[in-house]
């Protein structure tokens, strides 16, 4: 195909030629209702693609026209069968790949430190969930991989179970074997479907570890819009169909998505993947030497280090996308949630996260030396100023996995009330708790609150740690199943 097409911004700037007098929706009309204030700023030409299924534009939800050729263009660039454009991001992705994989009350294996969005797709599946634990990487803080020992031990004890999700690369950048987990999988009839919401960039440069579908997974979620150029909430869904049923993967597309996808969304996606195609390899390359330039000046700071392949080999990690830089100051005595603070506050550098021991740092194809020079500076005159601090000591190791009594969908619907956060030991979870960052859940809907979760929790929460999931984020109280 000629990736040089762009057919979907084509045929909207063609649409925009004729100005037919317009009655759909969105009713702005283009520029003419829209706040002047906010169009005094960013001007009138981007509003010219915020339009609807015209007979120009196609339909996401039954692609015929220049919504498909951008897809099938993009499916060429990614090595799929099929692509799908995604306006509710990966967590769609996730959602539809989770409900692609099992029917209600099917089993399906999910790694524990999955995105929320994993869970999601179980609660409206009615799937029964399995999970792996991947490693934890003591020295840096951080979970590894999932190990193909451990999914084939999953597959032997739980020999029903219909797919396995995995995360690869992590946020930290952090790569499973996802060759020999897909062999392992489809050894057992069972589909591999990878969250790379973080990997869309590895397609593109040999440096950069190797891509999910080039592996051997069945279906793969990309955040188009995280390091590789389109707008936020973008996001792409490719598949191989040898173990895909078509039809049910586009139904469950079908309810996650708006009836009104956002054509600047669209828009962008096809653009995105017309520069990855025509000179992703130069742009990648530019993340990856800028990123190679970062962790060597870091590293010669005293005090202040970045992980680099060392860890490859431990903890399950099989690979590492060097463009992520996990920053840490502990030798100095300065968790990451303060290192982070500091960097924002008095050096002018934004990281993407921190948790207890880390900053993350994310390069991409559009950061320059000057940013990175910046960052280095600043973390140079961090370790001048805070030498002789005492070395931070190790996190608390995460508590067990509590026992399922329910599946995540039935205990979301249950019958649920607000009880005092102290009495919450021994009963079951209606919600998701999860410490946010790393943002691994210590406990699941229809799971029991054990003690050891409930004092790692407590600590957590008295400290004014962040937590996502529970309806109250200071969880004075939290929300049980009625029992
Ligand atoms: C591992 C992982 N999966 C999925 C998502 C959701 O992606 P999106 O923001 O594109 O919806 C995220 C978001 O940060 C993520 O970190």
């Amino acid at each position: 195909m000629d990736q040089n097409q762009t057919p979907l911004f084509d045929s909207i700037m063609k649409f925009n030629e004729r100005r037919p007098a317009y009655f759909r929706i969105p009713g702005h009309r283009f520029e003419r209702g829209i706040n002047q204030r906010w169009r005094d700023v960013v001007g009138d030409a981007i509003f010219q693609f915020d339009l609807t299924e015209t007979p120009y534009t196609d339909d996401l939800h039954n692609a015929q026209g220049a919504i498909a050729q951008a897809q099938e263009l993009a499916a060429e660039v990614f090595g799929a069968d099929a692509t799908y454009f995604l306006v509710n991001g990966t967590t769609c992705g996730n959602q539809a790949m989770v409900m692609t994989a099992a029917f209600e009350g099917e089993t399906v294996a999910i790694p524990r430190n999955a995105h929320k969005s994993a869970l999601m797709g179980l609660i409206m599946s009615g799937a029964k969930p399995v999970y792996l634990m991947p490693q934890l990487h003591e020295e840096w803080g951080l979970h590894g991989g999932i190990s193909p020992q451990d999914v084939e031990r999953l597959f032997q004890e739980h020999p029903d179970c219909r797919g396995l999700m995995v995360v690869s690369p992590t946020y930290y950048g952090v790569c499973s074997d996802i060759r020999a987990i897909a062999q392992v999988c489809h050894s057992h009839g069972a589909i591999l479907m990878v969250d790379e919401a973080h990997g869309a960039h590895c397609y593109f440069s040999e440096k950069l570890p190797a891509g999910g579908l080039t592996q051997g997974a069945d279906m793969v979620a990309q955040s188009i819009h995280k390091v590789t150029g389109s707008l936020t909430q973008s996001s792409m869904l490719h598949t191989r169909w040898e173990r895909i049923d078509r039809g049910r993967l586009e139904g469950n597309l079908h309810l996650v998505q708006s009836t009104s996808p956002n054509y600047l969304l669209l828009t962008s996606l096809d653009m995105a993947r017309h520069d990855l195609a025509v000179r992703g390899g130069e742009l990648i390359a530019n993340a990856v030497e800028l990123a190679k330039y970062a962790r060597q000046k870091i590293n010669d700071i005293p005090n202040i280090r970045c992980a680099g392949r060392e860890i490859v080999g431990t903890a399950g990690i099989s690979d590492l996308d060097e463009t992520r830089l996990v920053i840490s100051a502990a030798q100095l005595g300065m968790e990451g949630f303060r290192l982070e603070d500091i960097l924002f506050e008095e050096y002018g550098c934004d990281v993407e996260l921190s948790d207890y021991n880390n900053v993350l740092a994310i390069v991409t194809f559009a950061n320059v030396k000057e940013d990175v020079d910046r960052l280095i500076a600043a973390l140079a005159d961090i370790s001048r100023r805070f030498a002789g601090g005492t070395p931070l000591s190790k996190g608390k190791p995460l508590p067990a996995q509590p026992q399922a009594l329910m599946t995540p969908r039935r205990a979301y619907f249950s019958a649920n009330e607000e009880i005092p956060w102290e009495q919450a030991c021994g009963r079951i979870s209606a919600e998701m708790i999860a410490p946010y960052p790393p943002g691994i859940p210590l406990i699941y809907p229809g799971e029991r609150m054990t003690d050891q979760v409930w004092e790692f929790l407590d600590e957590y929460r008295r400290r004014g740690g962040h937590l996502q999931g529970p309806a109250d984020p200071q969880l004075n109280t939290c929300r049980v199943i009625r029992e």
